[in-house]
């Protein structure tokens, strides 16, 4: 098989193909993407039996572009054009000294050699450059046709446990299935998940929230058992897809990691272990564990201003959180109009009406904050008149 035509039609990568200095293969997501027809990935691979930094130099020369990143397995990141970059990297072998460690690298003597360090038969095929020949070793073609998540060899989960969540994410993404086999080595490896470090966990997870569907892969995940192997919980069902339309809706801009996390319920202090950044594991517990009262009180309130009052008491995901897990009318007005009241009048406006400085403005302003949100001033003269009356009492 030869994929010469679509390399070309590959969106900027023809200049790459032009200014190549030597012999690469181009490998991983693209190659699989390029072959099921799906549209060009963002990152594009490339694999040099050889030196790959020196290579990358070369190649960045040529596209009069420049190169960065160099990773601990010597990755670099050739950047041109406006804003196009392909990866490149050393072919190598790799050895695990332990289930879950990162493993020892080696050069690889052949492309083969790298093929077979690799995860899944159908991300285990190279397409030799700039000619286009296909090389697949174990039959990833045959298995992309089978709609197949297939290791290449028994110790492939126990080596990388992190294979486990890729596993889970390429059957949901591209509707493929584990083989029987594969599923069976993934469940007898997946206590092994205990053994990731925490930063791993977190990145895998993260991966899993990137993907169109997050709640599938986590679906599967927790029938594969990895939710019981990591002590957490994942859902409840089709709390992913409200989130990300609320979000949408309401133009919250929340990364979708962000909203990922509102999936999980781990025990205190596990997201930290995970090491999420402080601030957003806070405010995740506190979501979770306030969110039965915190919905009781938004429906039991009489007024806007009591709704708002339970949103500022409440962590500052929870709001969100409510409103996902189950319909909440009496929020709504919250998200559509009230997190937008601002008074037109600020402290300075009540020293120049001759209230000084003291606990009385705060006072003053909260209630002229109550009356806006409950609709009782619409303009600038209204606030200031109920201002003088609070000023004179
Ligand atoms: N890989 C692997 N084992 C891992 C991670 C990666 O064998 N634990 C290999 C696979 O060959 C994979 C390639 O490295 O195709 C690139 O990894 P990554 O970018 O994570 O995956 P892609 O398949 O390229 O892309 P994606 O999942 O984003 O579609």
């Amino acid at each position: 098989m030869n994929l010469g035509r679509e390399l070309v039609e590959l969106e900027r990568f023809e200049p790459v193909l032009d200014a190549l200095p030597g012999p690469a293969y181009l490998v991983g997501g693209t190659v699989r993407d390029l072959l099921l027809r799906r549209p060009p990935r963002f990152d594009v691979d490339l694999a040099v039996v050889g030196d790959g930094a020196a290579y990358a130099e070369q190649l960045a020369a040529r596209l009069n572009g420049h190169v960065t990143t160099h990773d601990r397995f010597g990755t670099a990141t050739v950047h041109y054009g406006s804003d196009a970059h392909v990866d490149v990297a050393s072919a190598r072998t790799e050895t695990y000294a332990a289930p879950g460690a990162l493993p020892d690298v080696a050069p690889a003597a052949s492309i083969e050699a790298d093929l077979a360090r690799r995860d899944f038969t159908v991300n285990a095929i190279a397409v030799s450059l700039p000619d286009g020949a296909v090389v697949d070793p174990h039959r990833g073609i045959e298995h992309l046709r089978d709609r197949l998540v297939r290791v290449l060899h028994e110790q492939s989960f126990v080596d990388d446990p992190t294979r486990i969540f890729r596993a889970a994410r390429y059957e949901a993404r591209l509707g493929f299935r584990m083989d029987p086999k594969t599923e069976t080595l993934a469940l007898i490896a997946v206590p092994q998940l205990r053994g990731l470090s925490g930063a791993r966990i977190r990145e895998e997870l993260y991966a899993i929230f990137a993907e169109d569907d997050p709640e599938t892969v986590l679906g599967r995940l927790q029938a594969l058992g990895g939710a019981d192997a990591l002590d957490v919980e994942f859902g409840p069902p089709g709390l992913q897809p409200r989130l990300r339309d609320l979000s949408a809706r309401y133009g919250l801009k929340e990364p979708t990691w962000h909203l990922g996390l509102l999936s999980v319920h781990a025990p205190a202090g596990r997201l930290d272990e995970w090491k999420v950044p402080r601030r957003i594991a806070d405010a995740v517990e506190a979501a979770h564990r306030e969110e039965p009262a915190f919905r009781e009180r938004v429906a039991a309130a009489e007024t806007p201003a009591d709704v708002v009052r339970a949103v500022e008491d409440a962590g500052p995901d929870t709001p969100l959180y409510a409103l996902a897990v189950a319909d909440l009318p009496a929020l709504l007005p919250y998200f559509e109009r009230l997190r937008n009241v601002r008074l037109e009048l600020d402290g300075d406006d009540l020293a120049a009406l001759g209230l000084d400085e003291s606990p009385r403005v705060g006072e003053v302003l909260e209630e002229l904050r109550r009356r806006k949100l409950n609709g009782e001033l619409v303009s600038r003269a209204d606030e200031l008149a109920a201002a003088r009356e609070l000023i004179a009492e």
